[in-house]
This record gives C-alpha cells, structure tokens and sequence, in this order.
C-alpha cells in the first residue's frame, strides 16, 4: 500500500492525487483521500485504479490545504469502496490511512463493537480510528489519543491520520516504510519518496517507533522518549527519472535504461565508491554468505551465488519468506547478504531480523538509500539503478548482479580460482540485443501458445526463472523455468506440441543443454534458443532464434535476461495487459 499526506498554504488535492499515482506501484486495488476543507471531513474513495477516484474527485472539485491519500494493495478484505481508505470513526470527524498489518485487530475489534462502536469494513485499519475516537472521548487532546491509540497497536504500520479540530497530519511508523518530504511550501509524509519527489528532493528518514505531527509551518518528530531530531537528507533521484519520459509503460523505459544504470555502477565501482560501506576487517573475515531475498531478487542473488561459488566463495541462496523461520546455521564468519530492490520488502527484513538474532553480519543490497534494509543491516551496497517504477522489476535485475558480482570479486581477492569478470561489454551489449531484438515478432509468433518454458544451466538456470516469472506476472500465460537437466525429472510431462521453450544459452554446458532442447522437441515443442550464434550445432536444432552478442557466459545470462524481458513485454502488449501493474500485484510488498 501507498500512503500520500501533505499540509500546506495552498490546495493539498493535486499533489495528494499526483502522489497516488506516483505510488500506485505499491498497490491499485482501490484508492481515497481525506480533505480538511475548512468545513469539515470530507472522504472521497473508490475501489479500482486511481483513475475511478480521479473521475470522483473531478466531478467534486474540492480543495483543502491538508489531506491524507491512500493506494491499497488489499491484505484484510477484498478490494471494495467501504474497504477502501481512509477510514474514519463513528463522529466522522477523523480519518486514518495505514499500510502494514495489525496483528491484534480482532481483540481490539471485539473490545470496541462491545463499546458501542459500529464498523463499516473488514479491514483491519478500521480499528485505528475507533480507538482514537475512544481516547478523545475519554478527554485527551488529538495528539494524546494518537498516541494513545498506537501504543495498543501490535504488528506492523504507517499510520497518517487528520482530524477535523486541527490543520495538522499525525502519522507514526513501525515496521512499514515511512519518509517525511520538506518543500518550500508543504510538508508531506509518504511512504516513499517518489510520491512528492516533483515538489521537494529533501527528505527526513523516519525510524520505528517515530510519530510525528506536522503542521504548514513544521513539524515535530517523537519517540517513546520525547522529541527527536533527525537529518534532511537530500535525494538524488530526479522527478523526470521517475516518469515516464515518452514510453507507453515504465516497464519498457526501464528496460530501455539498463545501459545507464548499469554503466553507473561500473563507474561507481571503477571509483571505489560502489564498495559496500563495511571495513576492511570485518570483509576479511567471510568466510560463507548467505544470500535472502525475494521474486526477481531472489533470481539475481541466485545469479550472484553461482558468480560467488566461481570465485571460491561458500555462497547460497534462500527464499527470505523461508530463511525467517527456517534460518541455516551461521557461524563468525557468515555473512547474510539481503538483495532487495526496494529494502522494505517485509519478507525480507524479517530473514534479516532472524539472521541478526543469531548473531550473524549483515549487507543490504539495495536500490534506495535510506531504505530499512539498508539501515537495519550492518552495511549497504546500492545498486544505483535510479527509481524503478514498474511492478516487473527489470534494470535493477541486472545491476543487483552487476554488485553481486563485483562484491563477490572484492570478497575472493587474489585468492580466487576464476579471474574476475570483465563487465566492461556488458552496457553496449545491452544496447545491442535492445536495437536488434526480434522479441516482438517471437512474441507474436507464439501467442496463444498454451504454455511458455525457460531453460537454462549455470548463470542460465536463474535466468530461466527469471524469464518465467516475468512471462507469468505480465501477459498471465503460463510460464515456467527450469534447470534444464530437471526438465526430464518431471517438467516434461507438461511438454506438447503446443508449448513454447525458451533455451538460454551462455557458453557453459551448451552441449548438455542442448540434449535437454532435443528431449523437448521430440515431444513436439518449439525451441526458441537465446544464443550468440557461435555454436552452429545450436543455430542447426533451435527452431526459432533470439540473438546476443558474443560475450562470456556471466555477461551472456544477462544478455539473454533482457531479450526476454523484451519478449515478456511484447507478450503482454499484444494481449493488452495492464503491463506496468499487473493484477494481484504490488512492486513493494510490506506485509509477510
Ligand atoms: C514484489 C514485486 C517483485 C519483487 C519482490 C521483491 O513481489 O512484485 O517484482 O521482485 O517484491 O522486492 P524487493 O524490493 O525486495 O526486491
């Protein structure tokens, strides 16, 4: 979910609205605001896309200096208006918007509809407003019954809430991301910073345990402990990197960005300044590393531990969702590495969590500076992708590996028994097979197949699933990826004539895999090779091609990689799927 708040002198509507949009990444199954409009509360929310609260709010027109937004991405109750934010109280006097999950919303439920309290919703955000009714009728002041009200709270939030007594926003966060946005004009608090970057670039970071109320002239951050005071930070994201800049979908424009976000972390690196922020002594003491992550991270850390175990370095991968509660041993030596594109998935700070609790190091590897995951672990590494907005991740895949990569070379030393690799081809490839791809005629060639394989061995068995997930996630065929040699211990039942396999060659185990190509086709499907052409073998048995430059196998799986996000997105445009927020889906998912 998405949480937008701003206060100021003039009209909160149009940033409040453009601030929606800007997070309908996080969540689009149904979005409201909340006005202060000098005469009282007003609410304005719809189930669907923000364009069905833009159709609402156009037909009203109303203005306000302060109000609260919300886009969900639905966990209690299913995508309606009444389950829609913000929620208000009996009086109708207070709304709240809240991301996250409350643990103990049926007690409290229980305990206020025993009170008199009637609820609307399934949600369990509605409990918030009822308590802060309840403490305001026992005679506190707002602020008092705010804070009142969170301290009863277990679980995990971002809470922004207005009442109607004050031209002030109240919000508090525990768990669930939360930032703090400083204009010339207005304050904001949102739960990400591309929702007011086109207004401000300086920033307050918000911890756990933070309140705050803010009014047009300033704001007050709290703790359990009294008033705290925390750095503005200046970000150096843009607000034309986080538009859309004359592509149909964000998705093709990151893509389309690959060779600069990358090229930006070669640099980086080549300076010194792309090393994580960890001291020597503590890198020299690794001696295994344990990566967590999830979705298209999970693909790039097991991309990266193929590239980690090449270098001679004890390395594995696991789904964070799993490592939480079925953590490995770990010892002095270990390092937890959590990739994570947005560092607030909540899957993934909860293995970081675990990982902590047993003593083990900690790196973020993360897109966004100021991110938990890269403040709760011992050190960051940013991949410097710049913002990615589509809910497919795809540029901050390849420069995830790109930092695992060049963390992993930093890591083996001198000691490694592969050299490092040489990543300097790898921006102009990427411009290449993005001038020349046939992805779309592959993707018009096979729709309506009934089902889309991905294969691959070594750096190529990640990439397969990568291929997959983004098959799936956008154009809603189904797709999956295999390790190639695993396709005979089961998968192959799935293969018909009418299935499409796409086989990804790098260089490595070509031969093996192309016997796993033959066994596919000698059920009658069709082989789509993803290859540099050299192995004329490959050129001879692949029914249809998709070509990448020469290249060696850890630069070719990236390679390979975009051509299939090419593919995938071609997909999806031909059947007209909502590419950039594809249904049941959120770009950051902050519940686990
Ligand atoms: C969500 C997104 C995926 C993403 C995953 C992990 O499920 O839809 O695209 O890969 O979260 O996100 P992270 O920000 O931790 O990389």
């Amino acid at each position: 979910c998405g949480i937008i708040a701003r206060i100021g002198t003039d009209d909160a509507v149009p940033s409040l609205l453009s601030g929606l949009s800007n997070l309908e990444y996080r969540g689009y199954d149904s979005a409201g605001i909340a006005l202060l409009n000098g005469h009282g509360l007003e609410v304005l929310k719809r189930e669907g896309e923000i364009d069905r609260l833009l159709e609402r709010v156009s037909r009203r027109a109303p203005s306000a200096e302060t109000g609260i937004g919300h886009t969900r991405w639905s966990t209690h109750g299913p995508p309606t208006d009444v389950n829609a934010h913000p929620h208000t109280d009996c009086t109708g006097t207070l709304a709240v918007v809240h991301n996250g999950i409350i643990e103990n919303h049926d007690a409290l439920r229980a305990r206020l509809e025993a009170a008199g309290h009637g609820f609307e919703s399934d949600t369990d955000t509605e409990v918030i407003p009822h308590l802060i009714e309840e403490h305001l009728s026992a005679g506190r002041s707002t602020e008092e019954a705010f804070h009142a009200a969170i301290d009863e709270l277990s679980g995990s939030y971002a809470i922004a809430m207005v009442h109607e007594d004050e031209q002030a926003i109240y919000a508090a966060r525990n768990g669930s991301p939360m930032v703090l946005g400083i204009a010339e004009d207005a304050l904001f608090v949102a739960s990400d910073v591309p929702a007011f970057l086109e207004f401000t670039d300086r920033v307050v970071y918000l911890e756990d345990g933070h309140a705050v109320r803010a009014t047009s002239e300033e704001y007050t951050i709290t703790d359990g402990d009294g008033v705290v005071h925390r750095p503005v930070r200046t970000v150096d994201w843009t607000a034309e990197a986080a538009e859309k800049g004359g592509y149909d979908h964000y998705m093709r424009k990151e893509i389309h960005e690959q060779p600069t976000a990358l090229r930006q972390i070669l640099e980086c690196h080549s300076s010194g300044e792309g090393l994580p922020d960890l001291d020597s002594a503590f890198l020299d003491g690794i001696r295994e590393v344990q990566f967590v992550a999830c979705g298209t991270s999970y693909h790039a850390a097991l991309y990266g531990e193929y590239v980690a175990t090449e270098r001679g370095i004890p390395a594995s991968t696991h789904l964070a969702s799993e490592y939480a509660t079925h953590a490995r041993p770990v010892s002095e030596g270990t390092l937890v590495v959590a990739v994570t594109q947005s560092g607030e998935t909540a899957d993934t700070l909860g293995a970081i969590e675990t990982a902590q609790r047993a003593d083990a190091r900690t790196l973020a590897v993360t897109n966004v500076v100021g991110s938990s995951a890269a403040r709760v672990c011992d050190g960051a590494l940013y991949i410097r992708a710049g913002p990615e907005i589509g809910v497919a991740a795809t540029k901050t895949f390849s420069s995830q590996v790109v930092a695992l990569s060049l963390f992993a070379d930093q890591l083996a030393g001198e000691d490694s028994p592969s050299g490092p690799v040489d990543f300097g081809s790898l921006p102009g490839g990427v411009e290449r097979v993005l001038e020349t791809s046939r992805s779309r005629d592959i993707a018009e060639r096979y729709r309506g197949r009934d089902a889309f394989f991905f294969i691959g061995r070594g750096v190529g068995y990640p990439v397969a699933l990568e291929g997959a997930l983004k098959f799936k996630e956008i154009s809603y065929e189904h797709a999956e990826g295999f390790a190639a040699g695993e396709l005979k211990h089961g998968p192959l039942a799935l293969v018909t004539p009418a299935s499409v396999v796409f086989a990804i060659f790098t260089g490595q185990d070509d031969e093996k895999l192309l016997g796993n190509v033959r066994e596919a086709q000698t059920r009658g499907a069709t082989v789509v090779a993803v290859t540099d052409g050299t192995n004329e073998e490959v050129l001879r048995q692949a029914d249809d091609i998709l070509s990448i430059p020469e290249a060696p196998p850890t630069v070719a799986g990236l390679l390979a990689n975009v051509q299939l996000q090419l593919v995938s997105y071609h997909a999806a445009a031909l059947l007209g799927r909502p590419i950039d927020k594809p249904r049941n889906l959120a770009k950051s998912v902050t519940v686990e």
